[in-house]
């Protein structure tokens, strides 16, 4: 089995290279089946046609996971309930992620607003799954918390509270200039938080659809393991390029973290007390109110933004020229 690379094929016929329970954390980005402008994938089955791919690759993802392995699969509500039948036959679930992100209009009823992200264990126990914080959430302009905990804002995490099921603080791809040319680029940071939910170092992270190479880029700064498959060679490239650009830098001492723009923005809850000397906490301590666990500048210094996409563009330009336009999903 091949690690640390993107594997350019079919996902069906190079899922056959790797052992069962091999694997531990698969995570899935399928095309969604809406007419996407790919490069090289027609994005549009008739839907039993569609559902009767999705699972064959499913059982794969299933198959090749560790007992103490955990299965992402991302996309928007409709399919997932179908996913959902196959998963709960050979895997167990854990919990349907919502993120909250708007998404294409669907007809005349309830506006779309989040993907969905089902998360199956390979086995009901033993499973690798870890706790994770987010900052709190604060007003955009005067800083304030959010929520109004009354008198017990001394009793707040420094950092801020346990990440649930619903994630809102994760924003979609939307400016050109950060994004590859892709229609359906994730962000990185809402891979970084699945890898930190169910992987240490070390561990093997697998994805069968991999884009322009998030979930690999992701694994990499993360100091894991990636494996992944994708059927388009020019997405093969420009991810192969911008994984020889990427380190295994998001780490504080000993401890890795999810950094974007400048802030952590997911780490481990059993981490805080090792990463605390590498904050300016609120103090005293309702002083959070107004006041937000910041990263000193020694420490930030370590840690740096992938900035790949931009050191990139000149070479997906001319390898995507003539494909169609970026759109968003
Ligand atoms: C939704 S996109 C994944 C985007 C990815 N998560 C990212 O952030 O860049 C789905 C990808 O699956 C690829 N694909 C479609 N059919 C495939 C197949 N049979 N095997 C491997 N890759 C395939 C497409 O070319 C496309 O890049």
């Amino acid at each position: 089995m091949s690690i640390n690379k993107i594997l350019q094929g079919d996902c069906l016929e190079l899922f056959k290279n790797i052992p069962d329970n091999s694997v531990d954390m698969t995570f899935a980005d399928p095309p969604f089946n809406l007419k996407k402008g790919y490069n090289s994938y027609k994005d549009s089955l008739l839907f039993e046609e569609y559902l009767d791919w999705c699972s064959l690759w499913i059982a794969e993802m299933v198959r090749v996971t560790k007992p103490t392995g955990s299965i992402f699969l991302h996309n928007i509500p409709k399919w997932l309930t179908y996913y959902a039948l196959y998963l709960n036959k050979a895997a167990h679930f854990k919990h349907w992620i919502a993120w909250d992100a708007p998404t294409a209009p669907m007809g005349k009823t309830l506006q779309p607003a989040h993907y969905g992200i089902l998360f199956y264990t390979k086995e009901e126990k033993g499973s690798k799954i870890y706790e994770l914080r987010m900052p709190h959430k604060r007003d955009r302009i005067t800083g304030r918390l959010q929520k109004d905990y009354g008198g017990k804002k001394d009793l707040l995490h420094p950092f801020g509270p346990l990440v649930s099921d619903v994630w809102s603080d994760i924003h979609r791809i939307k400016h050109n200039s950060k994004r590859d040319s892709h229609p359906c680029q994730l962000p990185l940071h809402l891979l970084d938080r699945l890898i930190l939910l169910t992987t240490d170092e070390g561990d093997i992270v697998l994805d069968p659809f991999s884009g322009t190479g998030t979930t690999a880029i992701s694994a990499k700064r993360l100091g894991r393991n990636y494996i992944g498959f994708e059927l388009d060679e020019k997405y093969v490239e420009i991810s192969t390029e911008k994984l020889s650009l990427t380190r295994a830098d998001s780490i504080l001492g000993s401890s890795w973290v999810s950094y974007y723009l400048g802030e952590v923005v997911t780490l481990r809850n059993n981490d805080w007390s090792n990463l605390i000397d590498y904050f300016d906490v609120p103090y005293p301590a309702k002083a959070i109110d107004t006041m937000k666990s910041r990263l000193k500048n020694h420490a930030q210094m370590n840690l740096s933004d992938f900035d790949a996409e931009r050191e990139t563009s000149d070479l997906q330009e001319q390898l995507l020229s003539g494909v169609a336009a970026v759109n968003v999903r």
